[in-house]
């Protein structure tokens, strides 16, 4: 293999860097054609993909799937799911199903502020800067007013700015923290910009005010960046039904302890980290799912909702159940800032259309659909777990994976499936069924 260091990578074309490929790792001369076959043959949508990040060679399939009967808020919604795992999709179109004959989903927005940082070291007494800060303030405001006036037009802006002193952190440090409203947009964009400016205002302040003193007019930008902790913006999610409408088809009894049961798997999970983790994980197979189809940033909604689970100094479960009166009710909390203008949302066209799906949702409507994602995955995974556990559902998705891997002619399928229905499947014994099969033939 060529391990020497290339430079200028990014400045070679598409086919340069395929041919970089096959000389490095030894792959057949045709790598281009068979790279290609998984592009969009549409010109137009070939170069809005490509253009999404860097160094592209071809593009990477996941499945765009639909889950039907989401009823939120009364409104009845298919939902466009983007996931590489399966039985995600089946756990959220049935939960979807199973509680739309239960009055459906009902969600609320709690907050939709979003935060952010400038780090900075200055030489100087804390209370005299405490004490300049109104000052300070003004300043910051009125220099970035040329940034902030379209989103104040729409109804956002800056909310507050704070300055905090954490000497215990690094010696002579400072944060400034500021609140965003950034409507429709995540605002990554808008945030950052309003701090960079923040950065050069405040460098100026300690340059030209008669307030600082010659030996103080230093002062150390480290960084000016968004939090993608955003607890500020915060979603809530809730189903609810009468525990003896729990399971279909049984007693009273039995619906009692599928609640109970449930009702211990909830427990755990906020009380024990290791379960928090697997517990949460679920969740996201959901959220992530709607963020990914939507042109999310789902790495930003997943570090705010882990940071989120550990609010109260404990890792835990995101979500909550209570029985009482006869009632199930089942809900999630869960902060993160999301965006439906800007961003992949408003570019890929699979993306767009995603939005479309959901009838064109604002940034509110489009948390309330990722909580109640977030919230039926959950109900999938541990009404699953509490009952037959998960991997009757997951191996029988996983199978079809397998026949693919093994290439197992479609006219041999069905008679392997029927033979694995009630069978514990892997790979190897797959594998050794098929052989005995094929040995046959
Ligand atoms: C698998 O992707 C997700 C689960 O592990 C979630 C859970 O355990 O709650 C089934």
């Amino acid at each position: 293999m060529d391990n020497s260091i290339i430079q200028g990578f990014s400045k070679y074309t598409k086919q340069q860097r395929i041919d970089a490929l096959i000389r490095k790792y030894g792959f057949e001369p045709d790598l281009a054609d068979w790279l290609g076959s998984f592009e969009a043959p549409d010109e137009t949508i070939r170069k809005i993909i490509a253009d999404l990040s860097e160094n592209p060679v071809s593009s990477f399939h996941l499945p765009f799937s639909i889950a039907p009967n989401f009823v939120v808020n009364e409104k009845n919604l298919f939902f466009p799911l983007v996931s590489e795992e399966s039985s995600v999709v089946a756990a959220l179109a049935n939960a979807a199903g199973f509680w739309a004959k239960r009055g459906g989903f009902h969600a609320e927005v709690l907050g939709t502020e979003k935060k952010g940082q400038l780090h900075f070291k200055w030489n100087g007494n804390p209370e005299y800067l405490q004490s300049l800060f109104p000052e300070i303030k003004l300043k910051l405001r009125a220099e970035s007013d040329f940034l902030t006036a379209k989103m104040e037009a729409r109804g956002g802006g800056i909310t507050h700015i704070e300055l905090k002193s954490l000497p215990t952190i690094l010696p002579n440090y400072f944060q400034l923290d500021g609140g965003f409203e950034t409507c429709d947009a995540m605002g990554a964009n808008f945030i950052n910009s309003c701090l960079e400016q923040f950065g050069k205002s405040l460098q100026d302040y300690f340059l030209t005010s008669e307030k600082v003193s010659t030996g103080q007019r230093e002062c150390e930008i480290i960084m000016a960046i968004l939090s993608n902790y955003t607890p500020e913006s915060r979603v809530r999610a809730c189903v609810e039904c009468p525990v003896n409408k729990l399971v279909e088809g049984k007693t009273d009894a039995d619906c009692l302890q599928f609640a109970e049961k449930f009702e211990q798997a909830i427990r755990i999970s906020q009380a024990d980290v290791s379960r928090a983790v697997t517990h949460n994980k679920g969740i996201f197979n959901g959220i992530d799912a709607l963020a990914v189809a939507t042109g999310n940033d789902f790495r930003a909604i997943e570090a705010c909702g882990h940071a989120f689970a550990a609010r109260n100094g404990r890792y835990s479960g995101l979500t909550d159940v209570l029985i009482q009166d006869g009632l199930f009710r089942f809900s999630i909390e869960i902060a993160m800032a999301v965006g439906v203008v800007g961003g992949v949302t408003a570019v890929h066209p699979l993306s767009k259309l995603a939005m479309r799906i959901l009838d064109n949702p604002s940034a509110s409507e489009l948390m309330m659909y990722l909580a109640v994602a977030g919230l039926a995955s959950n109900f999938g995974a541990i009404k699953a777990l509490v009952s037959v556990g998960i991997q009757q559902g997951h191996m029988k998705m996983h199978l079809s994976n397998i026949l693919n891997q093994l290439n197992i002619p479609e006219e041999k399928r069905e008679e392997i499936q029927s033979y694995f229905h009630d069978k514990t499947v892997s790979f190897s014994t797959v594998e050794e069924y098929w052989k005995n099969l094929e040995s046959s033939i």
